[in-house]
């Protein structure tokens, strides 16, 4: 029996029946993803995916090759390379029943478009294609012939194919009766050279990640009557346990603790109680005193109604994800304890609801943060920021020396880059550099925006320090972005050295309204991939 719940107010509020609920939201089966050194026309299986690219010049008519040496399999496709049916463009697909000479009982080629702009994100996508191919069609193992391709290393395409075959067996139909288990059971990685210590561990990476990104795409897409900040935590905790992460939820009583006035004027409207999460992985060889302590910071607003400065009601529904930043960090924190960087990372979530009841917050209240700033409210629906001023200012007392946070933080972003590129905002170009390198490998988009002092007045208070809103339609990311650095703070012992700060606002690119060959609508997951890239590149 699950326990009522103490509002703020002290009165007792019945928990929601949500078991049979959660069970189907939790139902996700694993992929099992295995190299094998074997002759892809020799392989018996249901769906053997062979890829191929366009060798053509620039504007020339498509010659489609296959990205393989095996004679069978060049001798069943070639007829329809030269016919013109199949062109090798991105995601193309072109199914072979019954293809002589092979074992497989469909052959099937997918394009990876231009032969020489070839790169592993192309082939994330097309493995991606490869298994919303197959699902639909009840076949539940795939066999995929590694391509073959200078600009391809083995390791790196092996990578892509688990993270892009892995992120395609994703739905967001789990509250549906009518829902079909068309999970992927098996995928077999065929490759022409034996299988190498690289090729193994860059396949193991790639489900991590993939699975990770999964498991916050979960989350995401849970309505905000299941995923409240109390079940939030208790999935948190759940995770780390498995993962061997250390795990603290703490409730209404720490945030009056630790003065979190800001994160406690934004639930206080609720009679939801709020959630302060922290998480934190030590590397299995303790790293010298001084090294780098890196800090994860999640906006984890389980449903945001705008608060008094209400939202209108289209598209309110959406606003279950507003949440994502904290599931991106709780994600990458399971990444991370899976792929163990010598690096200390902690993760800080801050989750509440945001609503408009007699004990809410109100336009031109004035709160203090934890860090003794005072914050004029000009619009309750400035949320975000308010409740990341004290997670990040958290996050340094817990020692932080370097500070990531992801928010679904302003419609202002979309604005700006539309819903190709996310925001990052930084106050230091080495740390922005990291996060660049790990872009690369990883295939994100995030563009990088202004912070500079130069737009500080925009949030000066007339009563306070600074207010959440400036009342203007023009850079509201960046004065959103202004914000938050005023809660970075400088590292210790070196006064006017600010600790290195990067936001993502992924508020734009977070939720996917249309389907894509090689991905379901809905949450995408963003973030989590390169994230972990860049906790990585601080490990020694
Ligand atoms: N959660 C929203 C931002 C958002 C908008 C996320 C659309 C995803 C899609 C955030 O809390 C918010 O409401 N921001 C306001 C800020 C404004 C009041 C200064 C916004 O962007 O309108
Ligand atoms: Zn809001
Ligand atoms: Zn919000």
């Amino acid at each position: 029996m699950e326990t009522g719940q103490t509002h703020v107010d002290g009165t007792q509020r019945p928990a929601p029946n949500i078991s049979k609920l959660n069970r189907l939201a939790r139902y996700h089966k694993r992929v099992t993803t295995n190299p094998l050194h074997q002759s892809p026309s020799d392989f018996t299986t249901p769906l053997l995916v062979v890829f191929a690219a366009d060798t053509a010049a620039r504007d020339a008519a498509a010659i489609p090759a296959l990205l393989t040496t095996n004679a069978a399999i060049l001798a069943a496709a070639s007829p329809w390379l030269t016919s013109g049916d199949f062109k090798a463009t991105l995601g193309e697909t072109f199914p072979l029943p019954a293809p002589t000479g092979l074992k497989a009982q469909r052959l099937l080629l997918i394009g990876l478009g231009k032969a020489n702009k070839l790169t592993p994100h192309e082939l994330r996508k097309a493995a991606g294609v490869a298994v919303r191919f197959a699902r639909p069609r009840s076949l539940r193992n795939l066999a995929l012939a590694l391509p073959e391709d200078p600009s391809l290393t083995a390791a790196s395409a092996a990578r892509a194919i688990a993270e892009g075959a892995i992120l395609a067996d994703f739905d967001i139909d789990f509250y549906r009766a009518d829902r079909k288990d068309l999970s992927i059971q098996s995928l077999t990685v065929l490759t022409p050279e034996p299988i190498t210590p690289a090729v193994q561990i860059a396949l193991g990476e790639g489900a991590i990640l993939a699975e990770s990104q999964n498991f916050a795409r979960t989350l995401i897409n849970e309505p905000g009557n299941i995923l409240t900040p109390t079940e939030l935590g208790k999935r948190t905790a759940d995770m780390a346990k498995e993962f061997g992460l250390s795990c603290d939820v703490h409730g209404i009583d720490k945030l009056r603790e630790l003065g979190m006035g800001a994160f406690l004027s934004v639930t206080q409207g609720s009679p939801e109680p709020p959630a302060l999460i922290v998480l934190r992985y030590e590397p299995p060889t303790p790293p010298a005193a001084n090294s780098p302590v890196i800090g994860l910071v999640g906006k984890g607003i389980t449903f945001d109604t705008g608060g008094i400065s209400i939202k209108p009601a289209a598209d309110m529904d959406k606003m279950k994800y507003d949440m994502a930043g904290a599931a991106s960090m709780i994600a990458s924190m399971r990444a991370i304890a899976q792929l163990k960087p010598n690096v200390r990372v902690l993760c800080v979530v801050c989750s509440c609801e945001n609503m408009p009841d007699g004990h809410a917050f109100k336009p031109g209240d004035v709160v203090t943060a934890m860090s003794g700033k005072t914050i004029e409210i000009m619009n309750t629906d400035a949320e975000g920021r308010l409740v990341l001023a004290d997670g990040l200012h958290y996050a340094q007392t817990l020692g932080a020396t370097h500070l990531i946070n992801a928010a679904t933080l302003t419609g202002a972003i979309g604005t700006a880059l539309g819903q190709i590129n996310a925001g990052l905002f930084s106050n230091d170009d080495d740390t922005t550099q990291h996060f660049y390198d790990a872009l690369t490998i990883t295939g994100e988009k995030f563009w990088r925006m202004p912070c500079t002092d130069d737009y500080r007045d925009q949030i000066k208070s007339q009563i306070a320090d600074i207010m959440n809103s400036t009342g203007s339609r023009y850079g509201g990311a960046t004065t959103a972005a202004m914000f938050l650095k005023e809660f970075v703070g400088d590292t210790p012992g070196a006064p006017g050295s600010p600790i290195p700060w990067i936001h993502l606002d992924i508020a734009a690119v977070t939720w996917l309204d249309d389907q894509k060959p090689w991905q379901s609508k809905g949450p995408s997951g963003v973030a989590i991939r390169t994230i972990t890239e860049w906790v990585r590149s601080y490990a020694k």
